[in-house]
């Protein structure tokens, strides 16, 4: 199975919003599967369609990183997640992305919410997010609605930050 190509800002595909998925079937299945190897080679702990240029609400994350024999990988699919409940209590945590490499900015969000999403069954699921998790799994949401992690930030820093990449595309580094 061969992984997607991850996506890179500055790109429309990454501003579009996905389409909530009918079902769970095997093409979503083997669409999640490809993910997670794509996700975990690149390396990263989340994942959202549009990244791979797949405009549907699927994503995939996983926050065991470091990969060693004792450590079993524990993934987590999520498909047309909806957050149900944000804590008012916020929570900042230094926040990173495969489509805008080599930045990282401190990104303030709910510490702790409940998302309800169909699983790799496509059975109905819910899970309280704290912490991390929490930052990751409304990352990975703001994917699927076209909203990336500088969106957060002042236009002077996300244009800086847009054009330093624009200028390693062109570079063909990216
Ligand atoms: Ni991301």
């Amino acid at each position: 199975m061969d992984n997607y190509e991850i996506i890179t800002a500055p790109n429309p595909v990454l501003k579009q919003e996905a389409r909530p998925v009918d079902k769970v079937d095997d093409a979503i299945r083997r669409q999640m599967d490809r993910m997670l190897t794509t996700m975990y080679d690149a390396p990263g702990i989340g994942l959202a369609a549009n990244q791979v240029g797949l405009l549907n609400r699927v994503l995939v994350m996983d926050l065991v990183t470091t990969r060693s024999e004792e450590e079993k990988p524990s993934p987590i699919f999520m498909v047309n997640p909806q957050i149900i409940y944000e804590s008012e209590q916020m929570s900042v945590i230094d926040e990173g992305c495969l489509s805008v490499p080599e930045h990282y900015a401190e990104i303030e969000r709910p510490a702790i919410i409940r998302v309800k999403y169909w699983d790799y069954d496509g059975k109905e699921a819910e899970i309280e997010a704290g912490d991390l998790l929490s930052h990751c799994v409304q990352h990975e949401i703001d994917h699927l609605n076209g909203v990336l992690f500088v969106d957060y930030l002042s236009s002077l820093k996300r244009n800086m930050i847009l054009k330093k990449l624009q200028k390693l595309k062109k570079a063909n580094i990216l």
